[in-house]
């Protein structure tokens, strides 16, 4: 049932598949630059890696995961159908096409990735008749703030695994964290590092250089004390290292608490709410 062994965070899903929490984002990369911090971020010891039919690198990501030497089950592959894919037959048509980009034998989450107004159930219809069918491990949402979420429990027969969203200390979501986690879908957050725009915020700073952290590992340790999973992207070598040396510290309640109060609903990408 997808167990990992790992010597991370993992969080188990709401079917019983093991996923870590902390992963690659793979946004905004292409060719040889996505191949590679592929391969480097598994070479560090990242286990999970987040793509998606609409970045355009399905092919490279595959090609690292399968030449990394890593076994095939150590390692949480995520793919969302995209947009222009969405609705029942074109969702089951999409799904083939990504499995053969990534030619990796099978996905272990497979994502609705916007909620788009008018297809919204016909696409969730099919993610679950792909899951049934046993061709992923899990199936999962992205962009559903609550009110997208209340809506699919209408028409739903499986609840979602995953829901990620856009979720940082300066878009702090945590009605919809608490949603997430008391109806037993795990929270990630994409973009948690703001796209590098925060870096100087005084308090992240400040407890930096207490932590002798930086203040990326700060956000990201605080996703994972709030159990939130995190997709922070780096095609950097040493940015990727940064990210993922996060498992050595441990911020205070009171830290945690400072933290939480930067929310400024600061978004850097579009607000889901345009499509409900
Ligand atoms: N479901 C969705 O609709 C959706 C939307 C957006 C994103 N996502 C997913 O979430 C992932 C992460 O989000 P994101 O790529 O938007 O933004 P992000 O992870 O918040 O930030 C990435 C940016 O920050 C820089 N960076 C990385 N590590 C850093 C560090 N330690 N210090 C300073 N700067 C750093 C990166 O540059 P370098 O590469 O040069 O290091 C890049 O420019 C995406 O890759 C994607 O997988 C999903």
């Amino acid at each position: 049932m997808g167990r990992l062994n790992l010597n991370q965070p993992i969080a188990r899903l709401n079917n019983g598949s093991d996923m870590p929490l902390l992963g690659l984002g793979a946004y905004n990369m292409h060719g040889k630059e996505a191949e590679n911090a592929v391969a480097h971020a598994l070479e560090i010891g990242y286990r999970l890696i987040d793509t998606a039919e609409m970045y355009g690198n399905e092919l490279e990501v595959g090609k690292a995961i399968r030449t990394s030497g890593i076994d095939r089950s150590e390692i949480f592959l995520t793919t969302k159908v995209n947009n222009r894919d969405q609705g029942y037959d074109s969702t089951l048509r999409a799904f083939e096409v990504s499995l053969q980009k990534l030619d990796c034998e099978y996905i272990d989450l497979y994502m609705v990735h916007w909620p788009i107004r008018g297809k919204r159930k016909a696409t969730w219809k099919a993610l679950e008749n792909i899951y049934t069918e046993g061709r992923v491990k899990a199936i999962g949402v992205a962009n559903y703030l609550v009110p997208f979420l209340r809506e699919l429990k209408d028409y739903a027969s499986i609840v979602p695994a995953v829901n990620q969203v856009e979720f940082s200390p300066f878009l702090y979501l945590k009605e919809l964290v608490d949603y997430c986690h008391s109806n037993q879908i795990q929270a990630q957050a994409y973009s948690p590092l703001v796209r590098g725009k925060k870096m100087k915020d005084p308090v992240l700073t400040k407890l930096a250089n207490k932590y002798h952290k930086t203040p990326a590992q700060v956000i990201l340790r605080w996703d994972i004390q709030l159990g939130v999973s995190a997709i922070p992207k780096s095609a950097s070598p040493a940015r990727l290292k940064e990210n993922f040396q996060i498992f050595d510290f441990n911020l205070s309640d009171e830290d945690m608490a400072s933290i939480g109060g930067l929310n400024e609903n600061l978004r850097v990408v579009d607000d889901p709410m345009v499509y409900f």
